[in-house]
């Protein structure tokens, strides 16, 4: 399913994801068959469902869903480059996409999405979201991303722990 055939939730996400520095997330892998533009739209879409189904702001969840990984440079990029074990990529991307999503799309920035971008790696970050959007957009990153979770040998590597090819 094309999801940007969805008129309503299309006319929420446009802006962002027509931009141009929104589209260079079209070549950033996150993970092997995957770009972060594709992830990001999969977990904005379910996020966006679920808040419309609850009755929440699905608008922020679908915004904020959007932006969560909206970090600065492919992480595969980092892999291999030394950094103490806090700044690696699992801990410091949602800081990361909270700063660029400000850079770029700070007419959308109000607290609750900035919360959402900001707590989504949740419980690896170890503060909690703060709102229901916030919470839906954690869970659907999650689910969209069962396929990496399904491969344990996977997780070093997805949270930026291990050079990509030292194995
Ligand atoms: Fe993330
Ligand atoms: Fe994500």
């Amino acid at each position: 399913m094309n999801f940007l055939d969805d008129k309503e939730y299309y006319n929420i996400i446009k802006d962002i994801v027509n931009h141009e520095e929104f589209l260079k997330r079209k070549d950033f892998l996150h993970h092997e068959n995957e770009s972060v533009y594709e992830h990001s739209l999969k977990v904005s879409y379910v996020a966006y469902k679920i808040a419309k189904l609850l009755g929440v702001d699905k608008e922020k969840a679908a915004i904020g869903g959007l932006l969560h990984d909206f970090y600065y440079e492919p992480w595969q990029d980092k892999l291999g480059k030394k950094s103490p074990f806090f700044k690696k990529h699992g801990f410091v991307h949602a800081k990361e996409a909270l700063e660029n999503s400000c850079k770029y799309f700070n007419k959308y920035m109000d607290k609750k999405t900035k919360n959402i971008i900001l707590r989504h790696m949740f419980p690896l970050n170890i503060i909690p979201p703060r709102y229901i959007e916030a919470w839906i957009v954690t869970m659907a990153d999650k689910y969209v991303s069962m396929s990496v979770l399904k491969h344990p040998k996977a997780w070093p590597k997805y949270l930026g722990l291990k050079p990509k090819n030292n194995n």
